[in-house]
């Protein structure tokens, strides 16, 4: 891999399994969410409608046991925040993960793609805000005062997640794009390295336990625990400004 130029953009995609050394579950591992519970059930606007009691206890659980002491970040977070810190040109960290570990390490330019655990929206009158707490139908709107329509600020699946337009443009220029901890299985983030590719201007790196689904779209690849390979990864770089 060509080493970036110093004030170069660097974008940066992180999926689940970033998380997973911190104690949070992946969704298609054996052990990942989705071996355990049916998406159809709590991740989607249909199963809101059908049964908001059922997602919230879902989202009610995730929510907590994001809050545990134990819940921490991990090598691979820090890693990133100081990155963003050491690194000239801008660096944009775009998650998928709706955990909130990449905040508490450090990193500031951040896009939840997939919305985030930690938050919640009104879906009669729009307005979001920070909570902590259980939600369910029967909590009434901070800001408009209305029942039942708070739910998780995540993005379901069939929903559009958020900041596209962001995400587009910063691939478009970027020096390089490193894929961190994602199975490739879910779109818009598993076309990112193609396009990245197809530009034809930045290397693409995949940084995963195991091959993902595109891995053969990536320029390099590197297999292992990401608390080991991503602080690794990010001396290589921070190495280059000295
Ligand atoms: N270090 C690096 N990679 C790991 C580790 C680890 N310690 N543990 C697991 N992985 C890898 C797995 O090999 C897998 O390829 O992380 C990836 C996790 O893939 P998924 O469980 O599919 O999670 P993700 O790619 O983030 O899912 C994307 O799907 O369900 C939706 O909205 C949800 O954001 C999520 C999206």
């Amino acid at each position: 891999m060509k080493m970036p130029d110093h004030n170069a953009l660097l974008v940066i995609l992180t999926g689940a399994g970033i998380s997973k050394e911190s104690g949070l579950s992946t969704f298609r591992d054996p052990d990942g969410v989705w071996a355990k519970v049916d998406l159809e059930e709590v991740a989607t606007p249909e199963a809101f409608q059908r049964n908001p009691d059922r997602v919230h206890e879902f989202y009610n659980h995730r929510r907590r046991g994001l809050q545990e002491p134990d819940i921490r970040p991990n090598g691979a977070h820090e890693a990133l925040a100081r990155l963003e810190q050491g690194w000239p040109g801008e660096v944009l960290l775009v998650t998928q993960n709706v955990d909130d570990l990449h905040e508490r390490a450090g990193s500031r330019n951040l896009i939840h793609m997939h919305g985030e655990l930690m938050k919640i929206r009104c879906e009669l009158c729009g307005e979001g805000t920070g909570w902590k707490e259980d939600l369910g139908i029967g909590i009434l709107c901070p800001f408009c005062g209305y029942k039942g329509g708070l739910r998780p600020d995540v993005v379901w699946f069939g929903e559009i997640p958020y900041a596209m337009d962001r995400i587009l443009e910063h691939l478009s220029r970027c020096g390089l794009f490193v894929s961190i901890g994602t199975s490739g299985a879910v779109y818009p983030a598993a076309g990112f390295a193609a396009l990245v590719r197809d530009q034809g201007l930045a290397d693409t790196v995949e940084i995963n336990l195991e091959p993902s689904e595109g891995a053969s779209l990536f320029t390099e690849r590197r297999y292992g625990p990401a608390s080991m390979l991503v602080p690794q990864f990010v001396d290589e770089l921070l190495g280059t400004l000295t």
